[in-house]
């Protein structure tokens, strides 16, 4: 599994991951708008065929090992981290630059593995690196205990608030920040 910057013909891709994987989902132009004017800040988990499908048995592995149509042919993206600068609800004048996490997701049979925690490193370093940034903000379902551990536990974030009925269903979300601090 490779971690690389996302590009434009990532899109698709990154939309499908998505479908799979949150009930919040977005048009393709709106992943277009990120990467157009962030190319740094989103980035994808790619695998390619050979191990795509974790669940075939020894045998099938060694029967693709020599099956080159098979293997290297379809990257296929299994991961994503979707950022941005300056979220446009925050826009404040006094505010610093900062960036925002819009989706971050991972296909379900590679979770567990590092991949969102690997993504989202990769992110707050070019936040901090490329865009200076000084925060990033992120919001999350209270009722997300994954993504939770995610980011307060492995990342360090910090819950700055609850915002009330955020969510279409009505759920709550946490608005969580962290502080980008390059000396780490
Ligand atoms: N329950 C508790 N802890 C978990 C779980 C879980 N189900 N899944 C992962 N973790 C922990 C890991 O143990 C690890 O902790 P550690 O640092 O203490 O070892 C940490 O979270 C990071 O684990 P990763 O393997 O890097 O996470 P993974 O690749 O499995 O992806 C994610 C986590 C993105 C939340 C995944 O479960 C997912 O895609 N969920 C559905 C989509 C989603 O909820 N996205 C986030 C929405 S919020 C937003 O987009 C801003």
């Amino acid at each position: 599994i490779t971690i690389r910057p996302a590009t434009i013909e990532d899109i698709q891709g990154m939309q499908n991951a998505n479908l799979h994987n949150l009930p919040e989902n977005y048009q393709l132009k709106y992943y277009m708008y990120h990467l157009l004017s962030w190319p740094q800040a989103s980035f994808v988990a790619t695998t390619t065929g050979s191990d795509y499908d974790d669940t075939i048995n020894d045998e099938k592995v060694q029967a693709v090992k020599y099956d080159t149509s098979y293997v290297n042919k379809h990257e296929k993206i299994v991961g994503y981290v979707l950022g941005k600068m300056d979220d446009d609800n925050d826009n404040k004048d006094d505010e610093p630059p900062h960036g925002h996490i819009t989706s971050v997701s991972v296909m379900r049979t590679y979770r567990k593995m590092g991949l969102a925690e690997k993504l989202m490193r990769q992110a707050l370093y070019t936040f901090a690196e490329v865009y200076s940034a000084q925060y990033v903000s992120l919001h999350v379902r209270k009722s997300n205990r994954a993504a939770l551990h995610l980011y307060r536990d492995t990342l360090q974030f910090e819950v700055l608030s609850i915002e009330k009925s955020y969510y279409q269903d009505g759920e709550d979300a946490y608005s969580m920040k962290l502080v980008l601090d390059l000396d780490q």
